[in-house]
């Protein structure tokens, strides 16, 4: 017999169906609950909201599991790479030998962006923060590829927008760290992989071909792969929200890009670096800041700790912790933040504090001392981030198109003033 959750209200009860997810997970439809009973629920920063169904990515915070399309981050992360996850994510399986080929190949095909576009990112500033520049130059694809704005695409319409999406974001990104060194824009070569062709784009030089360490290649796939979704966070339901006014692609992805900025999603990986400078420069003294984090009369926090969902362990900061360790031992880089962000981690984990509020270290604690061995400025860090989530925010975008969703719109309840009179000017 199917579940059903009573909900009393006044004097009357209303059944509610509950929904069952493929893992087990429950949920309380309450779709018909306003019009049921005239109540809404409420629940600020949807903690406790499921927004949609989703067959895309499977988390289990307690647990410390995530998978795409039910493949292992663990796994994903060890055998596989970047395009051929990109692939699982918005297509749904593992591709053939084929199918990665072909995508691989269309994607080289449209990696060049419009030359007139490079007027527009000329104009920005040379110090504007990288995500800004990021943010305008993808909504600014949906004016230099006006196709993507026609309603009721077919499926190979759309499939060509997600395929510009894909290829153009690896040279915009490109571009802004070329510019943040005021050097010029390096071209993509198709003789490249997705990820070659980025450190191509990103560490070549005009005058000659440099050679693409595989060490670099290898642990950028595992970078954007650990990225690469994570279900229904803050800036993947931004992307879903504003695809569901059945806005384009490249300015629903440029909205995600403006919700990952924050330092309390993607922006932490810069803010934990910075984090790190400055307790390095303040002598080192971890358990000063560990302090300063419980204050609460403080507004410190310890960056690169602590989620919404892992309240056990985050399992992309283990694989990313070894990959951080080994790319430095590779590269031979010795860096003194990284002994700092290990002190902190280990007097962290032993503190009542952190313990009873199950804060561990996040995907971001790590991933910034990897970007900066491999010669990234921290304020391109979250660019990079976005480059890794771009796939799941594309497949979270076609799944919710293919659902054919509402357009997402909360309620709210109102606390402000009833019904008053305007008061003249002179009166008040
Ligand atoms: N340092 C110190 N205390 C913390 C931290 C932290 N990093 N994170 C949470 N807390 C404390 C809070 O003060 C709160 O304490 P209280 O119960 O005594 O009031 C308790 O832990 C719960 O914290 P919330 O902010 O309510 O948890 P929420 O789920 O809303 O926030 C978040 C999660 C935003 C990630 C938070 O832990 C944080 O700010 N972390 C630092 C920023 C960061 O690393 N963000 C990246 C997240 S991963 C990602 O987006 C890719």
């Amino acid at each position: 017999m199917s579940e059903t959750a009573q909900i009393k209200l006044s004097e009357n009860t209303y059944d509610f169906p509950v929904i069952t997810g493929t893992e087990n997970e429950k949920a309380v439809d309450i779709s018909k609950l306003r019009d049921l009973s005239g109540y809404i629920t409420l629940d600020t920063g949807y903690k406790n909201t499921g927004a949609t169904k989703s067959a895309i990515t499977f988390l289990d915070g307690e647990k410390g599991i995530l998978r795409y399309r039910g493949y292992s981050i663990e796994q994903l992360a060890e055998k596989s790479n970047f395009i051929e996850v990109a692939f699982l994510l918005i297509y749904g399986e593992l591709p053939t030998e084929k199918q990665v080929a072909d995508f691989q190949n269309e994607i080289s095909h449209h990696t060049l962006v419009h030359e007139d576009m490079k007027k527009f990112f000329d104009g920005f500033p040379s110090h504007s923060h990288p995500m800004g520049q990021l943010g305008s130059l993808v909504c600014s694809l949906s004016a230099f590829y006006p196709e993507s704005l026609k309603l009721n695409q077919t499926e190979a319409e759309i499939n060509q927008t997600i395929i510009k999406m894909l290829a153009k974001m690896s040279t915009i990104v490109s571009w802004i760290y070329k510019k943040s060194f005021g050097h010029p824009v390096i071209y993509p070569k198709n003789k490249y992989d997705y990820v070659s062709n980025f450190l191509h784009m990103t560490f070549g030089q005009r005058t000659e071909d440099v050679e693409i360490d595989p060490v670099l290649v290898d642990v950028m796939n595992k970078l954007l792969i650990l990225h690469a979704d994570h279900e229904q966070n803050c800036s993947t339901s931004t992307v879903r929200i504003v695809g569901s006014s059945d806005c384009n692609l490249y300015a629903s992805i440029s909205a995600g890009i403006s919700a990952l900025w924050g330092p309390l999603h993607g922006g932490a990986n810069q803010a934990v670096i910075e984090m790190l400078e400055q307790i390095k420069e303040d002598g080192g003294d971890t358990q000063k800041w560990i302090a300063k984090a419980k204050d609460k009369n403080d507004p410190f926090r310890l960056m690169g700790f602590g989620h919404r969902v892992y309240k056990n362990f985050d399992p992309r900061a283990k694989i990313i912790k070894k990959a951080c360790d080994d790319v430095l031992e590779k590269l031979g880089v010795n860096d003194p933040v990284l002994e700092i962000a290990k002190q902190l981690e280990e007097v962290a984990l032993k503190d009542d504090y952190f313990v009873q509020r199950k804060l561990y270290p996040n995907v971001d604690f790590y991933s910034g001392i990897i970007y900066r061995a491999l010669g990234f400025p921290t304020d391109m860090f979250t660019v990079l981030f976005a480059l890794g989530r771009l796939p799941g925010w594309i497949a979270q975008w076609k799944e919710m198109k293919e659902n054919k969703e509402p357009i997402g719109r909360p309620r709210q309840v109102y606390t402000g003033y009833t019904e008053r009179d305007y008061v003249e000017m002179q009166a008040r």
